[in-house]
């Protein structure tokens, strides 16, 4: 979604600010673009489209500046939308959204303000530019300004007439980093990594002053306060594609470093810490969005069935107002890869009010939501690019598999030894290599049914929603048991099914399904590690992936369904790792 940067320095700010967009590009965007300040005089340059739009003005001058990608909330998706957005003296970029952003406009529609652009941002740069009037204060005026507004917002502003940066957070996430060449702020840990420089995590109703040098933090009533350095260090995995043609692809290939070094990390401390709350926990709910929540379902069929806890999965857009009954001995997982998303986050604090302990499954170590858990069990996939979840997914399920083995340890209920995971996930690699011969009957598609019982039901939600996700193709995770209620009468020979098949004790049912969709014409396409079910007449292609216990068999299941939709995405003319109309982390609700 958005993203934010901003430098002051040495340096010439244009190029290290161009250098920040183009690694928060991942995020997903429609516009991006920059604000220079150079003798006391602001410059604007945005594009709709690509950072790469920007590029022409890599030689600017000007030793201070702010940036931005957007992803369009409030109005379309086209240059005077685009940040930075200005008015009078003020500049400004802004992730978020204001709530109250209509009511504000037309008190400055009444003093005779023009506005320029439909967003909600440019509401913002009018009230900072009125309190800045009044002293030539701007740390003042962006806090006056901020205490009208309503809803979430990271801030970074520019004002003529003086040589800072001013930033402000509240609900949407802020870093400040301090470094030889000068000072950075983001809106993202990524933009601003790099060896030897120190990162501040701003906390909500926290403000910054960056001026040459230095970075001030100050509390919601401009109080100077301290926040805990984090040392950064060179980003490496996303410093490129390596040998692969897209990031999607490596980040498939890296499926089993990820489950190992979740499973080590979660061995080493993550769990063991939380032994006291654990074994008080009498029910497990858990809140995650997309990908993400998927992982928890993944994990409802493993918990329910080796530790018999009960566990209810919300979407996390849903908990709020579903007025959740949490009784006491709850635990909440909420789940995120970017530990970011907005939905997940209010999830998470609304569990918290209801006295539940909430421990955070997470990838992004500073991001807020492992701020604001009690406790954090970290996914350890290193940095994910593709907008598509995938070695992250891989990464939730391990953790979450450690955390229903652990609980099922406690209540004597077993031992569910995990660590052949990283091996059976690189043998199932191996055994994908026939995927892309697939492509042919997927890209012709009018629609993909994804089916399976039990947790490969769960493995079926998510490999349509990846194929979605990367190459349009409208398609469902079903049910087998429930297709013929309706469902069926949307299958034909142009309508491939992929069945998911990993638990012997349900095989004899879901080939059923498999009968059904074969007689209406349709060619099915199994993932199994039974060699004998691929023999079957109605099988039109087959990946035998390695035996595990069924409960767990989601881990491999997923990888062909992923390597399934990447491959379509090519197929189709569709660049995989950019997926039109989405964003890596969705920061608004
Ligand atoms: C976005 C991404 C998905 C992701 C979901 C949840 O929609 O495009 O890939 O699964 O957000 O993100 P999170 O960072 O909370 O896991």
């Amino acid at each position: 979604m958005c993203g934010i940067v901003g430098y002051l320095g040495r340096e010439r700010a244009a190029p290290v600010l161009l250098g920040g967009l183009q690694k928060l590009e991942y995020r997903g965007y429609d516009s991006a673009g920059i604000a220079l300040m150079h003798d006391g005089a602001l410059t604007l340059i945005r594009r709709r489209g690509r950072v790469s739009e920007l590029q022409f003005a890599e030689g600017f001058l000007g030793n201070a500046g702010i940036g931005h990608t957007r992803w369009a909330t409030h109005g379309a998706p086209c240059e005077r939308n685009a940040h930075p957005q200005r008015f009078g003296k003020v500049c400004l970029v802004h992730n978020g959204i204001i709530e109250n952003a209509a009511r504000l406009k037309e008190q400055c529609l009444a003093r005779g303000e023009t506005f320029s652009s439909e967003t909600d941002s440019e509401v913002v740069a009018h009230l900072i530019d009125g309190e800045y009037a009044k002293d030539g204060d701007l740390l003042k005026a962006v806090r006056r300004a901020a205490r009208r507004l309503t809803g979430s917002y990271a801030l970074a502003v520019l004002a003529e007439g003086t040589e800072e940066i001013v930033c402000a957070r509240m609900r949407s996430p802020l870093v400040v980093a301090v470094g030889q060449e000068g000072v950075f702020a983001a809106s993202d840990m990524t933009a601003v990594a790099a060896a030897g420089r120190t990162a501040y995590v701003l906390e909500d109703g926290d403000f910054a002053r960056m001026t040459c040098g230095k970075a001030e933090l100050f509390d919601a009533s401009l109080v100077p306060v301290a926040r805990a350095p984090v040392p950064l260090a060179a980003e490496r995995s996303s410093d490129g594609k390596g040998a692969y043609p897209h990031f999607m692809r490596k980040e498939i290939a890296e499926v089993p470093q990820a489950v190992r070094a979740t499973l080590k990390g979660a061995r080493i401390g993550g769990l063991l810490a939380q032994n006291k709350v654990l074994c008080q926990t009498k029910y497990l709910h858990i809140v995650a969005c997309g990908t993400a929540y998927h992982s928890g379902l993944c994990m409802k069929a493993a918990c329910e069935r080796i530790a018999r806890i009960p566990v209810q999965v919300f979407l996390a857009s849903e908990y709020r107002y579903a007025e959740p009954i949490v009784p006491a001995d709850t635990l909440t997982v909420a789940v995120s890869q970017s530990g970011e998303t907005a939905d997940t986050l209010a999830a998470a604090e609304l569990a918290k009010e209801k006295g539940s302990f909430v421990l955070g499954v997470v990838n992004a170590p500073h991001s807020s939501l492992a701020r604001l858990a009690d406790a954090v069990l970290q996914t350890r996939a290193g940095t994910e690019i593709a907008v598509a979840a995938t070695k992250s997914f891989n990464a939730q399920l391990a953790a979450l598999y450690a955390l229903a083995a652990r609980l099922a340890k406690l209540r004597g209920k077993g031992t569910y030894p995990l660590g052949a995971f990283p091996a059976l996930c690189k043998e199932t690699l191996s055994a994908c290599e026939n995927v892309a011969a697939w492509v042919p009957r997927f890209a012709a598609a009018r629609c993909v049914f994804f089916l399976g019982r039990g947790a490969d039901r769960y493995a079926a939600l998510e490999g349509s929603l990846k194929l979605k996700e990367v190459s349009y193709l409208p398609g469902e995770g079903y049910a087998a048991g429930e297709l013929k209620h309706g469902t069926l009468a949307l299958v034909d020979e142009r309508t491939p099914v992929v069945a998911v098949i990993c638990d012997e004790a349900l095989a004899d049912k879901t080939m059923n399904a498999v009968h059904e969709v074969y007689a209406r014409g349709a060619p099915v396409f199994l993932v199994t590690p039974f060699r004998e079910l691929c023999r079957a007449r109605e099988v039109t292609a087959s990946v035998v992936i390695p035996h595990c216990m069924p409960v767990f068999a989601p881990m491999l299941s997923v990888i062909p369904l992923q390597l399934l939709a990447y491959h379509t995405a090519l197929a189709v003319g569709a660049d995989p790792d950019k997926p039109r109309n989405l964003a890596k982390s969705v920061t608004v609700e």
